[in-house]
């Protein structure tokens, strides 16, 4: 009699989890739609969506973030990050945000737009005053890039995009695919990969903005932030690390235990004068592991929670200080520090700073980094 009862259990779990994955199945799953033309390429929409309702869409120009929608605390779901609703908002002259896209070949900045690589000076476009910005004039955030879903179980988006020898000057032709996947934890999972035929330099990111109150709510002002990072490097007037790596120790850089953003963005502290706020590079504290965690940031209103996990060396803390409301978008104008970017990367302008991590790439290596942004609530 137990036998069976316990036969008849085990049956009746079995059946319960098939229907748990099942349901898991059908409710998780990637649509794409037709978002426009663009260099005569087409350009698509896509949307991921997870069993818990969580979605990214992402379009394959710039292989861009435009929204993310995820619950609160109540279960109410809102957009958190900067993004918008039409493909000429991206493409459009006076979007200079580099909203929610993909940055290459070098993202963040490189001093005077140069460097040497095998005893050969480069020069890339410069876009910022005396310096470049996020890859020249024309980056991997103004590309239409090829796009398929993959991932039957787990929504995924997978982007291809060669940039040709000596593309914004860079040497090499650099094929690289940028993969997005939405798990049903709620973990936002980018796989940067890339090989070269001649050696060059390579810097990738993902430019999202993020609000956790949802975009459009006021400023990230009260947004508890936590970063991983004993140690900085410091900037010069033009935003170019001047090549230290300091402690945080005692400064307003100083996020090891979870501080509101404007508590001392204010502070006549150097640093934040030359950055208007924050914009700098910390280095995470690795512990030894390759997939670490380098910030959470914590909205206290809506409880959203926001995890960066990142096998990069670096992650630029940017409090939106060049945001100013020209630009509109979903949930309307972009307004001062209405949003924060967390952008894991290697350190800018590594190629002239040999004491930072090497950015070079030869032939033969594959380059490989993984971001996730995990999203929860407290
Ligand atoms: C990065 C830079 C900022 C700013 C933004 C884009 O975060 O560090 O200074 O240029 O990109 O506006």
């Amino acid at each position: 009699m137990n036998r069976i009862l316990s036969c008849t259990c085990a049956a009746g779990a079995l059946l319960l989890s098939l229907a748990a994955i099942f349901e898991a199945q059908s409710s998780s799953h990637i649509e794409k739609r037709s978002w426009g033309t663009f260099d005569g390429k087409q350009v698509f929409l896509y949307t991921l969506r997870n069993a818990s309702g969580t979605q990214v869409t992402i379009t394959n120009y710039g292989g861009t973030i435009t929204t993310i929608k995820t619950a609160d605390r109540n279960k109410q779901f809102a957009d958190i990050v900067l993004g918008f609703d039409s493909l000429d908002g991206y493409t459009s002259k006076t979007s200079t945000g580099y909203f929610g896209a993909i940055i290459g070949r070098y993202a963040n900045r490189l001093a005077h737009g140069m460097f040497t690589l095998d005893g050969k000076q480069y020069q890339i476009p410069k876009n910022e005053g005396a310096n470049t910005l996020h890859g020249g004039n024309r980056g991997f955030d103004k590309r239409v890039w090829d796009s398929r879903p993959t991932g039957s179980e787990t929504p995924t988006l997978q982007l291809h995009y060669l940039s040709p020898d000596g593309e914004e000057g860079f040497p090499g032709n650099l094929n690289v695919t940028v993969e997005y996947s939405l798990d049903n934890k709620n973990n936002l999972r980018v796989d940067y990969t890339a090989t070269t035929d001649k050696d060059t330099v390579l810097n990738l990111t993902n430019h999202s903005y993020f609000n956790l109150a949802g975009a459009g709510s006021g400023t990230i002002l009260n947004h508890k932030l936590t970063l991983a990072a004993d140690r900085f490097t410091p900037i010069d007037s033009t935003l170019i690390p001047t090549g230290a790596i300091d402690s945080v120790a005692g400064t307003p850089l100083d996020f090891r235990q979870a501080t509101p953003i404007g508590a001392r963005i204010g502070d006549s502290y150097e640093q934040l004068t030359l950055a208007k706020g924050y914009d700098h590079n910390f280095v995470i504290n690795k512990n030894g592991q390759s997939l670490a965690l380098a910030a959470k940031v914590e909205e206290p209103n809506s409880g959203r929670v926001l995890e960066v996990l990142t096998t990069q060396p670096g992650v630029q803390f940017y409090s939106g200080n060049f945001l100013n409301g020209k630009t509109q978008g979903i949930g309307g104008p972009f307004n001062y520090r209405s949003a924060l970017a967390l952008e894991t990367q290697h350190f800018p302008d590594s190629p002239n700073h040999p004491n930072f991590p090497s950015t070079v790439l030869h032939p033969g290596q594959t380059f490989h980094e993984t971001t996730v942004y995990r999203f929860s609530v407290e």
